[in-house]
């Protein structure tokens, strides 16, 4: 059964993370992390959401999460302290339809294996539980630490492909390679 936490409905606990089921609930959590030009420096060069971007995407994200089970965006609390720490994403590209993994957290988590820990635990959920064919991710030319991350989820680069205008490497992980690692 789904333990209720004040966050909101825990969806799946790594060793240190509670990732949950996203509502309205989180829409200034969402809105304070877009806030940090540090943590948006790769996304939009820095610069804030217009006004009302998460409050317009954060329930289609949810109707999208209702239709596909098992997809979605999770807004993640440290298990110990139950603060907020940012979110992860297992979800189709609206481009291509293929599954993406991805993730924002708050800097003062940066560099502490986090997103390595639950980015495992979502390839691991996509293949093993959802059956999925296959995992990508697309990632600026410049985001070293997020390649590190995507990397060492077991995602291989491919090849270079320009997303929404912007020149982007791009990773992938199919999932005969996944069960055969
Ligand atoms: C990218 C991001 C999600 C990484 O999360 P994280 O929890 O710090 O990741 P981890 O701690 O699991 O791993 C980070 C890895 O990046 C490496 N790294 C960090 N900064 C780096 C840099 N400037 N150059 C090269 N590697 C770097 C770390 O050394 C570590 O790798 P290692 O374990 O092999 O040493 C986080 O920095 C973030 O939220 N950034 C802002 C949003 C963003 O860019 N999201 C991704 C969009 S594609």
């Amino acid at each position: 059964m789904k333990k209720q936490t004040r966050a909101g409905s825990s969806w799946l606990q790594t060793a240190r993370l509670t990732l949950v089921t996203l509502s309205s609930n989180h829409i200034g959590a969402l809105n304070a992390l877009d806030a940090d030009p540090a943590v948006m420096h790769y996304i939009t060069d820095g610069a804030p959401r217009p006004p009302g971007h998460n409050e317009a995407a954060v329930p289609r994200i949810v109707h999208y999460a209702r239709e596909h089970p098992g997809l979605g965006l999770w807004p993640t609390y440290l298990t110990e302290t139950g603060e907020f720490m940012g979110w992860f994403i297992l979800k189709h590209l609206l481009d291509t339809g293929e599954v993406e993994v991805g993730f924002r957290i708050k800097k003062k988590f940066w560099n502490q294996g986090f997103s390595t820990e639950a980015g495992r635990a979502l390839i691991h959920h996509g293949f093993e539980t959802l059956g999925l064919e296959r995992i990508i991710a697309i990632v600026r030319p410049d985001n070293l630490a997020s390649q590190a991350v995507i990397i060492k989820i077991g995602l291989a680069f491919e090849d270079k492909r320009v997303f929404h205008g912007m020149q982007c490497l791009y990773f992938g992980l199919d999932r005969s390679d996944f069960q055969r690692s």
